[in-house]
Parts: C-alpha cells; sequence; structure tokens
C-alpha cells in the first residue's frame, strides 16, 4: 500500500483540517508529520467547531488511528488541554490517538526562549505564534532535545533540568524577565507528562511499516504551508519544519517511493499572518473584504490574517517542490461579489518579467503583474455541484488548471464538511 499527502500551497490556513476530515472515511491511518501547536486545524460540523494544534484531522472517524509523527513537536500542556476537550466528545483518546517516542518536547522554556527571541528581533521579527516551535527545533538539530520517549525513562527529570539549564544560560544573555512566567508554566507542564504517560506511545515508523504491509491506507497530514517551509519559504520568515512533501518522509519514516498522491490545499485568494513579504496582499477594500468574509483570523493566535489575490508564480512553485498530483481549492464561496478578480501571472523583477519565485521575493524587488477576469456574484454556500456554479466560477477553476497543469479534484464552498464538492471520482 502507498501513501498520500495532503499539505497547504500558500501560507498555512489553507483548510487542510476540513479537508483531512472530509477525506478521513478513505483511509485508515491519518498521520501528522511536522509543526507542532503553531498550527490550527478547524473542523466544523454539526454546528460545532473543533480546533485541532496537535492532534491529527481524522480523530472524529471512529475507528480510524490517528498518529503524530516523530516530526512534529509536541508541548505537552496544549496537547492535554486538546484530549480533554475530545473526551468532551466521546473519542476515545487512549485508541484512537498514537504517538511517536521520537517526536520532540516543548519545554517552558522554549516558549520563553521564543518570545526573547522575537523581543530582540524588535521590527525584524518574524511574527512567531510564540509556541516555542523555533527554539525546540534547534534543539532538535542542536541534538539537545527532549523526545517523548524520554518521559519513560527514569532519569527524565534530569534530563529536563539539564536542558532548562542551557537554556537559562541562553536567556541570561538577553534582557528578558521569566521567572514568574517559567514558575507559573512547569507545574502544568509536569502535570500533562504525566498524562502523556498513560497515552499511547510507539515506535510510529514500524507501526506504519508493518501497517502498509498489512494493506492499510494511510493519509500524511501537513500542517503550515508550502511558502513558510524552512528551505524554500520566503526565509526567514518561515516555520523551523519541512512542511512540504519531503518532511512527511523524514517526519513519519516512509520512502519516497511510498508515495502516490499529492493533495495540493490552496484558497481561490491568498493569506498570510505574521511578518514576512506577501507581493499580492492587497491594503485597500478588496482586502477588507476578503478577510471580513472569510474570517481570516488566525485559529492559534486570533491574529488578522493579511489577504491579498492569487499568485500563480507562487502556487506553481509549491506545486513543483511538492510534486501536487490534484489540487483542492477553498473558499471559492469567499470570492463571491467581485466584478473581476485580479491573478497574478508574472512577476516585474528589476525591469524583467519573470514567471518564476526568485531568491528574495521582498516587495521592494518584486512588483505583481495581474490579468483581470471575470468574478461572480452568486452565494456558493449551497452548491453541491459544479453544473449549476456559475460560469465565472467553472472558468476560474479552468484558468487556474491551465496556469498550474494539475487538476483541481476538490472544490470547498464553506467551513462545514457537507459544502464539499468532489469534481472528480477519485477513487481513493
Ligand atoms: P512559528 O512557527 O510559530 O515560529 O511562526 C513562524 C511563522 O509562521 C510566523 O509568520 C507564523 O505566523 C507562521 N505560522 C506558523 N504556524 C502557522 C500556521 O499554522 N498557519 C499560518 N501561519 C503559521
Amino acid at each position: 500500500m502507498k501513501v498520500d499527502v495532503l499539505l497547504g500551497l500558500q501560507w498555512g490556513d489553507e483548510g487542510k483540517g476540513k479537508i483531512v476530515d472530509v477525506l478521513t472515511r478513505k483511509y485508515d491511518i491519518i498521520a501528522r508529520f511536522q509543526g507542532g501547536p503553531n498550527a490550527g486545524h478547524t473542523l466544523e460540523f454539526d454546528g460545532i467547531k473543533h480546533v485541532l494544534h496537535t492532534i491529527p484531522s481524522g480523530i472524529f472517524h471512529p475507528g480510524t488511528k490517528n498518529l503524530i509523527g516523530n516530526g512534529v513537536v509536541i508541548d505537552p500542556v496544549i496537547f492535554c488541554k486538546e484530549i480533554a476537550d475530545l473526551k468532551v466528545h466521546n473519542v476515545n483518546v487512549k485508541e484512537a490517538l498514537l504517538i511517536s517516542r521520537k517526536a520532540h518536547l516543548i519545554l517552558p522554556t522554549h516558549r520563553i526562549l521564543d518570545a526573547a527571541s522575537e523581543a530582540a528581533k524588535g521590527k525584524n521579527k518574524i511574527g512567531s505564534t510564540l509556541k516555542g516551535i523555533g527554539p525546540t527545533y534547534m534543539d532538535k538539530t542542536g541534538r539537545n532535545g527532549l523526545r517523548v520517549g524520554d518521559i519513560e525513562l527514569e532519569d527524565f527529570k534530569e534530563r529536563y533540568e539539564s536542558l532548562k539549564a542551557k537554556h537559562e544560560q541562553l536567556l541570561s544573555h538577553y534582557e528578558f524577565d521569566y521567572k514568574e512566567q517559567l514558575a507559573e508554566l512547569e507545574p502544568a507542564w509536569f502535570e500533562a507528562v504525566e498524562i502523556m504517560r498513560e497515552l499511547t506511545l510507539i515506535d510510529s515508523e514500524h507501526y506504519l511499516h508493518t501497517a502498509l504491509a498489512d494493506g492499510k491506507k494511510v493519509l500524511a497530514e501537513g500542517a503550515q504551508g508550502s511558502l513558510l517551509d524552512i528551505d524554500f519559504g520566503s526565509y526567514p520568515f518561515v516555520t523551523s519544519s519541512t512542511t512540504t512533501c519531503a518532511g512527511s518522509c523524514t517526519g513519519l519514516g516512509i520512502a519516497p517511493n511510498r508515495i502516490e498522491r499529492v493533495f495540493g490545499i490552496f484558497k481561490a485568494y491568498c493569506t498570510r499572518v505574521g511578518s514576512g513579504p506577501f507581493p499580492t496582499e492587497l491594503f485597500d477594500e478588496d482586502g477588507a473584504y476578503l478577510q471580513e468574509k472569510g474570517h481570516e483570523f488566525g485559529a492559534t493566535t486570533g491574529r488578522p490574517r493579511r489577504c491579498g489575490w492569487l499568485d500563480i508564480p507562487a502556487l506553481k512553485y509549491a506545486v513543483s517542490i511538492n510534486g501536487v498530483t490534484n489540487l483542492i481549492m477553498m473558499k471559492a464561496d469567499v470570492m463571491s461579489g467581485f466584478d473581476t478578480i485580479k491573478v497574478c501571472t508574472k512577476y516585474r523583477y528589476k525591469s524583467e518579467e519573470i514567471e518564476h519565485l526568485p531568491y528574495s521575493i521582498d516587495e521592494s524587488l518584486i512588483e505583481p503583474v495581474y490579468e483581470e477576469i471575470p468574478g461572480w456574484k452568486d452565494d456558493l454556500t449551497g452548491l453541491d455541484n459544479l453544473e449549476d456554479a456559475p460560469q465565472a466560477l467553472k472558468d476560474y477553476l479552468a484558468y487556474v488548471e491551465e496556469k498550474i497543469g494539475v487538476p483541481i479534484s476538490i472544490l470547498s464552498v464553506g467551513p462545514n464538511r457537507t459544502q464539499t464538492i468532489e469534481l472528480e471520482k477519485l477513487s481513493l
């Protein structure tokens, strides 16, 4: 059996949670491969909105196994809060949720270091979610980190103290008052670690290999988006993990030749939360319209998301890096209301027109070149098949497919599970 991968093609917040939830019934295992509680995956059904940060989005389907892979970083406190919320909805977490022993732990001092580092950056700050993601991945690659499997060891507390001491040394270089915050965070952290000890901790790469050999179907769930990838995103305004398809191999221990489909999710427009370049950003009433109509506020931090038109060179770049086989367009309903819509098809870069993403996409260097196409005004939220869609939307879909060269397989017209249209039979 092969693994399918589902990931975001823009700057995150494309709607991965909703689509994983919709596709879950076709898979036996949903496996999250990177990131941490900087993510906020929103799912809506039966009139209730759920936001998941660490837990895979298949968790609400009875019978599906949900794996947190080795590439993920876990804050025990946030994680256990998520678990408590799930128990209210009668999810059998012990059975449905599996955690890789090789996933890394976010310590309270990682969060504090994140805040200290951002504060020291001043106007160059990344706009981090301040969940401790960067410092935790730094300790992972620096070979200092604590892993989930370490909580089963007798000397766990000593390991914790030793890493905390390193962090305190680092913190002494920042003028950052943290002692009180640390004293507040630590007891809850250790309580949460106790709860984690009762969960199902596994050697997840072996589990996945056996599952695949037994014919089980796996969907690898990404977090954030390709333009936030540590290597290929708009560095340094990125997150600290591999958000692209390669991250599913390193974050789960599966080989590249195991991957079959790569579902790439994008919004019918663009958003970005936090700092960093955003070539098609809108500062006018069109941007305000998208932000308000699309409820574009971060699921993790509540921060307003910056909004802009669809950026084809950036989308093409993400599609190539990931080897996307199927596109999924989200929030087409939010785009209703424009006489015409703009699509960035090229950039003007150093007095030349280019169609690729250059080394730097800083606004001072590149300017988007737009094509303007007809918009639509119909309310799409009740649409359940493409035939009934306005012609301008059909044309928009065809236009994007033609520019990118990959079919759009699913169209989303609202936040609910039911507001999802399969444009081609996926036979998963
Ligand atoms: P960090 O990963 O929290 O350090 O944040 C680094 C950058 O990635 C910031 O610009 C964040 O706003 C952005 N970011 C991190 N996670 C997400 C996400 O799940 N959705 C959108 N942006 C994110």
